[in-house]
């Protein structure tokens, strides 16, 4: 029997309070780790998400400690907040999930340059400024046989083109951060730290759950496992990538979308 889990491990997840963030941060109460520290703009949604995931702990006779720090990590001042904050209550950091994102969808002529500009500080460089500031505490939790993770949640877009709904900033920032994310395993893998992506097709959530509705269902039609994404292909998905099982992968961008890039909008 292989036992993936997360034993002892401390995780951050940024954007952690709900939608695929919230899913990864289950996954790592439910399977193991000593604690997970939640992230996002909000206070009262960071509030909410730590009492669900101590009582989703308390109720799996689980024994993980749950923080909720608010951070906006498109902002640098709030980036150097978390880490700080975070760094009061651990020496170390195995898991970094990068997951915070925010997209922007509009025809070329009306789409604001200063959505651009947002959605590429929050997808890029925030990724890049937490990943920054937390490498020394990641370093210190990496061994050779199991190294810290970083987990970019990145999407199919950085994979093929998903210009319907004009999400150009979108599509850009996702395209960056997938290959950011393998010169950062080709620096810091040396440094007992594996960077991989994560890049999933469509899951309903808050971010997704607009286009989901008005694409209707030819988003299901023409992905050839014939459905959206679960709750469970993210924990599966994560739970592999951030387990001692697969500390040699390193710098892939995995799709996680029913096979939809090969051919997408195809109706086989
Ligand atoms: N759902 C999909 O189909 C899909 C597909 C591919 C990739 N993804 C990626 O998955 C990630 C999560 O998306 P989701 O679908 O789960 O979206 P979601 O349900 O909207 O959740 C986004 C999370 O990020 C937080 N957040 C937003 N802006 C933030 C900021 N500036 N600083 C800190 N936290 C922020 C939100 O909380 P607050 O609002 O309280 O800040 C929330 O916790 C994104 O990177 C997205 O691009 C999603």
């Amino acid at each position: 029997m292989v036992d993936f889990n997360v034993q002892g491990k401390v995780a951050v997840v940024t954007g952690g309070t709900r939608g695929l963030g919230l899913y990864c941060a289950e996954a790592f109460v439910l399977n193991g780790a000593s604690a997970v520290v939640i992230s996002s703009r909000k206070q009262k949604a960071c509030d909410e998400s730590k009492k669900y995931l101590e009582k989703l702990a308390a109720d799996n006779g689980k024994t993980c400690r749950v923080i909720g720090i608010a951070a906006d990590v498109s902002k640098e001042s709030d980036c150097n907040l978390l880490f700080e904050e975070t760094s009061k209550h651990f020496k170390k950091v195995d898991i970094l999930v990068a997951n915070a994102g925010a997209t922007w969808g509009a025809p070329i002529g009306d789409h604001p340059i200063s959505a651009m500009h947002k959605v590429l500080a929050l997808n890029v460089v925030g990724v890049f400024n937490c990943i920054q500031l937390f490498t020394p505490l990641l370093e210190e939790a990496g061994t050779p046989e199991d190294p810290a993770r970083v987990v970019i949640m990145s999407s199919v877009a950085s994979i093929v083109s998903l210009d319907a709904a004009g999400v150009y900033g979108y599509t850009a920032s996702k395209a960056g951060v997938s290959h950011m994310g393998k010169s950062l395993a080709l620096q810091l893998g040396p440094r007992n730290i594996t960077v991989n992506s994560l890049a999933p097709g469509y899951f309903p959530t808050k971010m997704a759950n607009g286009l989901i509705e008005v694409a209707g269902d030819i988003l299901v039609d023409t992905n050839p496992r014939r459905r959206l994404g679960e709750k469970e292909d993210i924990q599966s998905a994560i739970l592999f990538l951030c387990s001692k099982q697969s500390n040699y992968i390193n710098g892939v961008v995995l799709p996680l979308d029913g096979g939809t890039h090969l051919a997408p909008g195809a109706r086989l």
